[in-house]
């Protein structure tokens, strides 16, 4: 082992105790309920230790608390003591995304991710520069990270209600992706006492650790309802269910009929008929033409 290498070893053992020592120490310290921060998913979370900036800092170790309590992971940090080899302790998964401002006691993460969400702990020193104390109580920041879930689909599929009963029977399918945490979906305008749930499912993606949540419903109506669905804060376009349009639609549709199809009919009846009548006296008056007026009678009844 390298006299380098070997400098570094007993540095991480020496800081490794330090912390030991800390946590030790800390355990017997009662603090208050942490302060939550939010962040958005892949954007940059700040956590602040609260310090009176009159009193200078020697130290700072900004830890997360990990397998349920039980450990903590060193994030970043520094001490005046030493230059920059602090970072030497971070965890991959943290060093290139954090960055720590040594004046106001903050680190910036960037890029959060769901699994950053968590206690953080942050371990404030002060006093002698070789042989600080450390702050207490131990601050404590809870991250949560939160995802917007994409504007939901709706979809509608209607039908008539079985025999006797007025009104339709809907199939309302509402689905959004992309959120965190884990929500559900709700309707709006529609009452809940008549809506009966038929699919209701929630998956989670591996990677990202988003939801996608998908439920499909029945309700029955008999009069126009306007009706969106809601997943969080992300709201669907609103569509209308059980329109009477249905009923007017079909007196149109007869009117129309009634007015533009019966009166053709009548036409093409009055001409087949007068054609007929002329074929059969033309026939009877020169049987030596009969065919061709046979064939100019049939033309005629094409061009009508
Ligand atoms: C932080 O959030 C938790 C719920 O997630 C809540 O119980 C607690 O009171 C919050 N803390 C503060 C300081 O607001
Ligand atoms: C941090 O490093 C990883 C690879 O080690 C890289 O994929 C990622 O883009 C880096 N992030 C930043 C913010 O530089
Ligand atoms: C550190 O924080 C102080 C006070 O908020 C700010 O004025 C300064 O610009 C920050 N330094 C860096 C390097 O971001
Ligand atoms: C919801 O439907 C139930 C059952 O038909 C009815 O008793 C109740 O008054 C309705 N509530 C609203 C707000 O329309
Ligand atoms: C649908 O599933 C979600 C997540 O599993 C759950 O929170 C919600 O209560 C369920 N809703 C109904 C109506 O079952
Ligand atoms: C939601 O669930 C319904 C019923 O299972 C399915 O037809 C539909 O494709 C699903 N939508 C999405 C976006 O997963
Ligand atoms: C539904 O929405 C349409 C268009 O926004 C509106 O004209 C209609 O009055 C609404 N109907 C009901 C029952 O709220």
């Amino acid at each position: 082992m390298s006299l380098k290498r070997l400098g570094l070893y007993t540095h991480r053992c020496s800081l490794a105790l330090v912390m030991i020592l800390v946590l030790v120490t800390a355990t017997t310290d009662v603090s208050g309920p942490p302060v939550n921060i939010t962040a958005v998913l892949g954007h940059t979370a700040t956590f602040k230790c609260p310090w009176d900036s009159s009193f200078s800092a020697t130290r700072l170790y900004i830890q997360r608390v990990v397998n349920g309590g039980s450990s903590e992971i060193f994030i970043n940090g520094f001490d005046s003591n030493k230059k920059s080899e602090m970072q030497l302790y971070s965890s991959p998964k943290y060093l290139n995304r954090t960055k720590v401002n040594r004046t106001d006691l903050s680190m910036e993460m960037t890029d959060v991710s769901v699994s950053d969400e968590g206690l953080y702990k942050c371990y404030i020193f002060y006093g002698k520069v070789e042989n600080p104390t450390v702050s207490k109580p131990i601050p404590e920041i809870y991250l949560k990270v939160t995802a917007k879930y994409s504007v939901p689909t709706i979809e509608k599929e209607c039908t008539e209600r079985k025999s006797g009963d007025a009104g339709k029977s809907c199939q309302l399918s509402c689905s959004s992706t992309g959120g965190y945490p884990q929500s559900a979906v709700k309707w709006a305008e529609l009452n809940l006492s008549l809506i009966s749930v038929i699919h209701n499912e929630s998956s989670e993606d591996l990677s990202s650790k988003t939801w996608t949540v998908n439920q499909t419903i029945t309700y029955n109506c008999d009069h126009p309802t306007n009706v969106s669905c809601a997943v969080d804060d992300a709201v669907s376009p609103t569509i209308t269910i059980c329109e009477t349009e249905s009923f007017s639609v079909k007196v149109i549709a007869a009117i129309v009929f009634v007015l533009v199809f019966v009166p053709l009919l009548l036409l093409v009846l009055l001409v087949m008929k007068h054609c007929y009548q002329r074929c059969r006296t033309e026939d009877q008056g020169d049987p030596e033409n009969a065919d061709v007026a046979l064939a100019d009678c049939h033309s005629q009844l094409k061009s009508v």
